[in-house]
C-alpha cells in the first residue's frame, strides 16, 4: 500500500508560513548583498549615509531662541549663496555676557571687533547646532572667552539647500568673509569635529590656495584622513568589509559621489598652528586615523612646533563627542594658540 504522506508528515506541516518565513529570511540578505550593487549603480546614495541630515536631533528646537540652551548667543542667517541660506549661532565671548543681555544682532556683529579670537565651528555629520555636545562646546569656548560662530551647512536643520562636499566649501568661505568683514585684527580659527575635520581642512586650504590667507589656525576634533578612509574604517561599514569588492562597490563609490574631503592631502598645503585631538576610546572614528592625519601633517610642516597632536585617555570617557566636556580643553587650546 502506497505511503500516505499526510499521515506520515508531522504536525507541523501544514506549511502555509514557509513562503513568509522564506520572505522573512531572504529579505534581509537580499537587501545586504544588493545594498553594495546599489550604492556602486547609485552613489548618490551615499549622501544619506554620510551627512544624515535628515537627521535632525534634538527635535522641537526653536533655532530662533538659542538662549534657551545656552546664554550669550543669539541666532543668524547668511545666505551664501544664491538659493542658500544657512543658520548660525553666535556665541560672544562670556567676558562679554552682561553687556550681551537684550542686545539685537547688531550689537553682535560689532563685538566681533573686540580682539577676542573667533572660533567658526564645524560640527560633524548628524543633527543641529542644538546638539548637547555642540551646546557644551558653545558654552565651554564662550567661557574662555572666544567668538564661536557654529553654522549648520546646507540640508542641516533650518538651513536651506542640500548637503555637498563643494557646498560646504561655500557656506564656510561666505562665513569666512562675513566675519572677517566684521572682525578687524582678531584671529579666527577654523573648528571642525567629525565629518566638520574635513569641511575645516577644504576650507583652510582654499583660503590659502585661492586668496592667499592663512587662516589663524586650525583645530581638528575626532578627524580622520579622508572620507574613503572614514568609510573604510568605521564600525557601521564592518558587516560589508569581508563582502567581495567592498572597495571597488562602495569605497571608490564615494569618490564618484563627489566626496572627498582629503584632510591628509589639505594638510600638506597649510603653515598655520594645526591642533589634532583624538580619545583613545573614540569608538567611532578609530584613533589610528588622528594619529595619520598627525604624521602626514608633521612630515609635511617645516615648522614643526606648529603641529601638536593631544590624545585623552580612554578612562576619561570622552569618546567620539564628548571631547568638549573636559574640563582642561579650553587651557590646553589657549596653550597651543599661546593665549593667556
Ligand atoms: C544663563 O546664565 C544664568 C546665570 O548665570 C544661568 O542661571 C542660566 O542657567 C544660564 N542659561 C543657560 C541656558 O545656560
Ligand atoms: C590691524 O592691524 C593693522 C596692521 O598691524 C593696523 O594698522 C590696524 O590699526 C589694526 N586695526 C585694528 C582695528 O586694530
Amino acid at each position: 500500500m502506497a505511503r500516505n504522506i499526510w499521515v506520515d508528515a508531522p504536525s507541523w506541516a501544514g506549511r502555509w508560513w514557509l513562503p513568509w518565513l522564506r520572505t522573512l529570511l531572504l529579505a534581509p540578505l537580499l537587501t545586504y548583498v544588493s545594498f553594495p550593487f546599489l550604492i556602486r549603480l547609485f552613489p548618490s546614495l551615499l549622501n544619506k549615509f554620510v551627512y544624515l541630515n535628515f537627521l535632525s536631533f534634538p527635535l522641537f528646537v526653536d533655532f530662533r531662541r538659542p538662549e534657551l540652551l545656552v546664554n550669550n548667543t543669539i541666532n543668524l542667517y547668511l545666505t551664501t549663496e544664491p538659493g542658500v541660506t544657512v543658520g548660525i549661532w553666535h556665541t560672544v565671548p562670556s567676558s562679554r555676557g552682561a553687556e550681551a543681555q537684550g542686545k539685537d544682532q547688531r550689537w553682535y556683529e560689532e563685538a566681533l571687533a573686540d580682539a577676542h579670537p573667533v572660533i567658526i565651528y564645524l560640527h560633524g555629520n548628524g543633527g543641529t547646532r542644538a546638539a548637547r555636545h555642540r551646546v557644551q562646546f558653545l558654552k565651554a569656548m564662550g567661557a574662555a572667552d572666544f567668538h564661536i560662530l557654529a553654522l549648520d551647512y546646507r540640508g542641516y536643520a533650518d538651513s536651506t539647500g542640500y548637503p555637498s562636499e563643494n557646498g560646504f566649501n561655500t557656506d564656510v568661505l561666505a562665513l569666512y568673509d562675513w566675519v572677517k568683514a566684521r572682525s578687524g585684527n582678531s584671529s579666527i580659527l577654523f573648528w571642525g569635529h567629525s565629518l566638520g575635520t574635513g569641511i575645516a581642512t577644504n576650507a583652510a586650504r582654499k583660503l590659502q590656495e585661492e586668496r592667499g590667507v592663512q587662516i589663524g589656525a586650525v583645530v581638528l576634533e575626532s578627524p580622520y584622513t579622508n572620507i574613503r578612509d572614514a568609510a573604510a574604517n568605521i564600525p557601521i561599514t564592518k558587516i560589508f568589509r569581508q563582502f567581495p569588492g567592498f572597495g571597488y562597490l562602495i569605497l571608490d563609490s564615494m569618490a564618484r559621489a563627489g566626496m572627498f574631503f582629503p584632510s591628509d592631502e589639505n594638510v600638506k598645503t597649510l603653515s598655520c598652528p594645526l591642533l589634532i585631538l583624538h580619545a583613545d576610546d573614540d569608538g567611532v572614528v578609530p584613533p589610528k586615523l588622528g594619529h595619520q592625519l598627525y604624521e602626514t601633517a608633521l612630515q609635511a610642516y617645516r615648522d614643526k612646533s606648529k603641529v601638536k597632536l593631544i590624545t585623552f585617555p580612554q578612562k576619561l570617557g570622552l569618546g567620539h563627542d564628548y571631547i568638549s566636556f573636559h574640563p582642561e580643553l579650553p587651557a590646553l587650546v589657549k596653550d597651543f594658540l599661546n593665549m593667556k
